[in-house]
């Protein structure tokens, strides 16, 4: 059993493709290598480089290497690119999707597996997201994200596939430095590279009716991630009927402050992280904080890792990459 793990190279994918692997699965990725790094990939995983937007290449990766389970988690996923660029996600996010999910049928696989996004929530105002609250996302990422699922469940149903798709909430931390995210698009990258230039962290907005006045996220490890999907790849196993139709928020359900994440990384980087407060960002909600009781529920299972972890191994993957940076003091 072979399972195809598209954006495989990538931050979240390379993650996923390693921990298979521990799992003793069969893995083959399929990147376009846009964003994704070939080194990602320990030796031996087959690569094959190629677009999702291309039918005839995924039919051939689906074929040429006898895959029967699709872990599809190739996407864009900047927020505010989608907002600027709404064809490209709406193109590269749905419609990539699209072409994933009919080669899949064709080919008669019958297990696909979907990277969602807490971004389906948009400002969710209740104390602990659930599957079942009510989905608004905020930007052109969001909905493609949001409407992914709704494929991916249809898709399901009439062809016979079992589906799951995961909502990962705030993703951070690296199994290992040469897996870490290279791009600085979030909180604790953000922070690295204002601490690394020798400038304050900024802080968002510190006048939300949160306890400490700063948004609250729920922080997950990477690694923590990554297990998801293998619960997720053994549930999908044991059911070759084709009846799985699972939704699942992947987060600690435990809520974190930016204050919080920056006392942190004051602690791991030795850096004064006190911070200085600027403006909202439009688009924040206040707190997003998942309930994990479903996932748990249906999957057996639940987060290994806290902040500390996430930041000392997010930490490690910066300073690898940026020979210059070291721990202040
Ligand atoms: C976290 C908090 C910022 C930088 C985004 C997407 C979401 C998902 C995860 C993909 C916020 C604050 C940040 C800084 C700060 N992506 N912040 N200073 O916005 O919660 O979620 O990434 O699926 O869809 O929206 O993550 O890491 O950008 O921000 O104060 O220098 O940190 O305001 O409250 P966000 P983030």
């Amino acid at each position: 059993m072979t399972w195809l793990i598209t954006g495989g190279a990538g931050y979240i994918g390379g993650h996923v493709v390693k921990a298979m692997l521990e799992a003793g699965r069969q893995v083959a990725v399929f990147d376009d290598l846009s964003s994704g790094r070939a080194e990602r990939l320990p030796e031996g995983v087959p690569l094959i480089r190629g677009s999702v937007l291309d039918r005839a290449a995924v039919d051939r990766a689906l074929r040429e290497h006898g895959v029967t389970g699709v872990l599809h988690t190739a996407a864009k996923k900047q927020v505010g690119e989608s907002v600027e660029q709404p064809f490209h996600y709406y193109r590269e996010n749905l419609q990539g999707l699209q072409t994933v999910l009919e080669a899949t049928a064709e080919a008669g696989v019958r297990r696909f597996l979907f990277s969602s996004s807490a971004a389906v929530y948009g400002m969710p105002d209740v104390d602990l997201v659930t599957e079942a609250t009510p989905c608004a996302p905020l930007s052109p990422y969001g909905e493609t994200k949001l409407a992914g699922e709704w494929l991916v469940k249809a898709a399901g149903v009439a062809h016979g596939i079992s589906t799951v798709s995961l909502r990962y909430f705030n993703v951070a931390g690296a199994a290992d430095p040469a897996l870490s995210d290279d791009g600085v698009l979030n909180l604790v990258p953000m922070v690295f590279q204002r601490l690394t230039a020798g400038e304050a962290p900024r802080v968002f907005g510190a006048d939300y009716p949160t306890p400490d006045g700063t948004c609250v996220r729920d922080y997950i490890h990477v690694s923590d991630i990554a297990s998801a999907h293998v619960a997720a790849v053994e549930r999908l196993t044991a059911d070759p009927a084709g009846e799985t139709s699972l939704t699942l928020n992947i987060g600690r359900g435990e809520g974190v402050s930016v204050r919080e994440m920056l006392d942190v990384i004051g602690r791991v980087t030795g850096y004064d992280t006190t911070g200085e407060v600027g403006p909202r960002r439009a688009g924040d909600p206040a707190r997003v904080v998942a309930s994990a009781e479903l996932i748990r529920k249906e999957l057996g299972w639940g987060a290994r890792y806290g902040v500390e972890e996430m930041v000392a191994s997010a930490w490690d993957g910066w300073c690898a990459r940026h020979p210059g940076a070291r721990r202040a003091g």
